[in-house]
């Protein structure tokens, strides 16, 4: 049984995306597998029993083995993150793991498999809920084993050419713009089934999967500092000329007419636009300012002042210039909304 909120689509109305759906268990049949696929929020209790019925009911009783691997990517740095964020985060991973082994507690399937990611190690940029939501799963799976259960969590390098961090959008903008040195070829599918097997058959309650040296990964990732201020030393002509090449940065990538004071929530800038013009001003200018001055500085006026202040070190000044940062965000989305009406 193959489960998920979407199901299977008609074979007349797949499109590009659904179209491999479809092959995909178009090959499991011609393997020889008896397939039914479902459709059902895992982190909705009615859904998934009704669901487990209709296995039940087509397959028998027993259930064998559970491979969890629903998950949504994640992709918001924490300054933007609401607590609907984190609940829409936490369904199929946290609540909808919970009901899984709630509803399979009595059955003690062979093997309860979850996927988990590296993430909740190493940490990226923008995935603060994806991270939690996987270290829930690596203390679920300690927990339950201690309880007599075949779980199993598996820390996931990124996978290559298949799945969510390859597919999704958000994952694709991130992954170009942070942690570049994290950039190395993923997990291709053959080497992830290879791996898959070998897992399941270690029968250890969680198994970390990474194509390069985890320890190095890890002490890399620990020892970065979460900076708040603009790095780097800017020489006196880019320093004088700070305002204005800011300003470029910021026309070309909004291509809108804009002045050093309008607040970029006003441009309609999300997190991980901000993100990305991060990149370009370190790639043009030399200078890392990250998304978190942005946010507290959310003009190209105050933005360049508090660059300034920071490289001649003035911190005083710095805190006294620096607005309320949710003042500043909410009256930059509401300007926008007037634009858009009187538009
Ligand atoms: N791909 C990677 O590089 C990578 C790396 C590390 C870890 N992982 C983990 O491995 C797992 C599989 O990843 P993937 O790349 O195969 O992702 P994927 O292609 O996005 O597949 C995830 C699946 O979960 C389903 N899903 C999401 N929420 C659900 C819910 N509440 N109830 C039922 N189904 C739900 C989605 O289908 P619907 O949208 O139709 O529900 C989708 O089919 C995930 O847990 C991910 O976190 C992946």
């Amino acid at each position: 049984m193959l489960l998920s909120r979407t199901g299977l689509p008609d074979k007349l109305r797949a499109n590009d995306d659904t179209a491999k759906k479809l092959k995909a268990v178009e090959e499991l049949e011609k393997a020889g597998a008896e397939v039914l696929v479902l459709q059902a929020d895992i982190s909705d209790e009615t859904e998934l029993q009704k669901a487990l019925q209709t296995a039940e009911s087509r397959f028998g009783q027993a259930i064998h083995g559970v491979i969890h691997a629903a998950g949504i990517p994640d992709g918001k740095v924490i300054h933007a993150r609401t607590p609907d964020d984190e609940r829409h985060m936490a369904k199929a991973k946290i609540t909808g793991t919970a009901l899984l082994r709630k509803a399979l507690r009595n059955k003690q399937p062979d093997f309860f498999f979850i996927c988990s990611s590296l993430v909740s190690f190493l940490g990226a940029g923008g995935q603060v809920g994806y991270a939690a939501s996987n270290a829930f799963l690596d203390s679920y799976a300690h927990a339950c084993r201690k309880e007599g259960e075949n779980m199993v969590t598996v820390n996931w390098d990124r996978w290559e050419q298949v799945g969510m961090a390859y597919e999704s959008e958000t994952a694709a903008i991130l992954s170009k713009i942070v942690d570049k040195e994290e950039q190395h070829q993923g997990i291709l599918p053959a080497q992830g089934a290879k791996a898959f097997m070998r897992a399941l058959q270690l029968r250890y309650p969680q198994v970390l999967i990474s194509l390069q040296d985890v320890n190095k990964r890890m002490k890399d990732s620990y020892v970065k500092e979460d900076r708040q201020t603009a790095a780097h030393v800017l020489t006196k002509d880019r320093l004088d000329t700070l305002e204005e090449r800011l300003m470029n940065i910021f026309k070309d990538y909004f291509h809108s007419e804009t002045d050093v004071n309008m607040n970029f929530f006003e441009l309609g800038a999300s997190s991980l636009d901000l993100l990305q013009v991060s990149g370009r001003i370190k790639n043009e200018l030399g200078v890392d300012i990250p998304v978190v001055m942005m946010y507290a500085h959310p003009t190209v006026a105050s933005l360049t002042q508090a660059v300034k202040a920071q490289q001649s070190g003035d911190d005083l000044h710095i805190k006294g210039i620096e607005p309320d940062r949710q003042k500043a965000i909410n009256e930059g989305k509401n300007r926008r909304k007037q634009r858009m009406r009187r538009k």
